[in-house]
Order: structure tokens, then C-alpha cells, then sequence
């Protein structure tokens, strides 16, 4: 069955362009952005791996390790890495999976059929400290992704981890956040020194806790 969210990652072993990397080990106690590409020596995943490369800091700084993923071999991923550095002037710094058997891509389900029968989509996978599943995000080949959600959706896991609030729509660092509802308005107190504002009972606004 395909997994979901709060679901135990599953941990594997596999060869990447930074050698042979088990999952679990490469974490540690670090969140983890697990994503896949259709193919390498392809345009819009050349410049995905480019912006990624460059976002690298903004990872590091999150304690978040990424690893990318495709079913080529890794002879052709390391031939793609000039490629990537050519055109997006930003060396490949994060291990990228050669899964030619396809085994890392069928345990998390990032080939579909009726998409492509042999090609990985862009999926998405955000792994908590606690190594559970904390998005899914799934888009086709021909769209890129925006990396920069991908690290505002960090920024809003990483609060809800460590001080029971959630975020707004269109939420950006450093904006108010929501005081979860199974936080009652006692405990709150403590927890908010802030304070907050109740547009309704349920609708309790504070600044960012960590701000
Ligand atoms: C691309 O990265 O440009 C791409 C890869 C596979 C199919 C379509 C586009």
C-alpha cells in the first residue's frame, strides 16, 4: 500500500553518487527531504537539481539532509553533475540514488503507471526527526517544483514538532501563527508568554514562538 502521512519512512540501502547510503544512517537524528526526478540529462530536472544544490545552506540550517533519486545509473548521474554545474553554476552537493532496480522507487511509490511506466515522478517525501512521514507531495514531469515552499513547509512541520502551534494560509517565517485547538487556554498561558489573540475559541492567533 502506498504510504501516508505519519507513516514510518521506509529505511533501505542504496547506491548513490556519494556512495553506498542507508537511509536511517544518513539521517541520523536530522528531518529529510527524500525527492525523485523522471530522468537525468532532461531539462527541468537539471534545473531542479541546480536549485536544490543552491538551497543546500537553507537545508543545513534546518538540520534537514536531502537526498534525490532516479532510476538512471549512477555513471549517468555523475556525467549529468557537469552538466547541472554548467548550466545552473551550482555543483551537485547532496547524494542523488542510482535506483536502476527500481527498489527504493517501488517501496515509496514514485513510479506511476498511467503517468509513466518506467519513469519516477516528482514525488516528495518530508521525514521527521522521528523518522515518520510528514509530506507528500507528488507533481509530473513537466512541472518543476518550488523548492522554496518546500522549505517554508519545513519551517511549519519543524513549529508544529516543537511548540504545538500550525500555520496560516500562504504562512511565511517570521508571520503570526495559529495556537493548536487541543491546546487548551491554561495550558496556553504557559506556553504562550506572549500571549494571543482569539478571533474565535478555536481561531487563536500569537507571534512565531521562535522570533
Ligand atoms: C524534464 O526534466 O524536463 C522532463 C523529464 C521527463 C519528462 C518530461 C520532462
Amino acid at each position: 500500500m502506498a504510504l501516508r502521512l505519519g507513516d514510518t519512512a521506509p529505511d533501505f540501502t542504496a547506491e548513490t553518487t556519494e556512495g553506498t547510503i542507508t537511509l536511517y544512517d544518513y539521517l541520523g537524528d536530522s528531518w529529510g527531504v527524500l525527492f525523485s526526478h523522471p530522468k537525468d540529462f532532461t531539462p527541468v530536472c537539471t534545473t531542479e537539481l541546480g536549485a536544490v544544490a543552491k538551497l543546500k545552506p537553507e537545508f543545513d540550517k534546518r538540520n534537514v539532509k536531502v537526498l534525490g533519486l532516479s532510476v538512471d545509473a549512477l555513471g549517468n548521474h555523475k556525467d549529468w553533475a557537469a552538466d547541472i554545474e554548467e548550466t545552473q553554476g551550482a555543483k551537485l552537493n547532496f547524494p542523488v540514488i542510482a535506483d536502476t532496480d527500481r527498489k527504493v522507487s517501488d517501496l515509496y511509490d514514485m513510479i506511476h503507471p498511467n503517468a509513466n511506466d518506467t519513469l519516477t515522478v516528482r514525488s516528495v517525501f518530508i521525514i521527521g526527526a522521528d523518522k515518520k512521514v510528514k509530506l507528500i507531495i507528488t507533481y509530473p514531469a513537466s512541472t518543476g517544483r518550488n523548492f522554496d515552499e518546500i522549505l517554508r513547509v519545513i519551517d511549519s512541520l519543524q513549529l508544529t514538532a516543537n511548540y504545538s502551534v500550525a500555520t496560516p494560509v500562504n504562512w511565511k517565517d517570521g508571520e503570526d501563527v495559529i495556537i493548536v485547538p487541543a491546546v487548551s487556554d491554561d495550558d496556553a498561558k504557559a506556553k504562550f508568554p506572549k500571549g494571543w489573540k482569539a478571533l474565535k475559541p478555536y481561531l487563536r492567533v500569537t507571534p512565531q514562538p521562535n522570533k
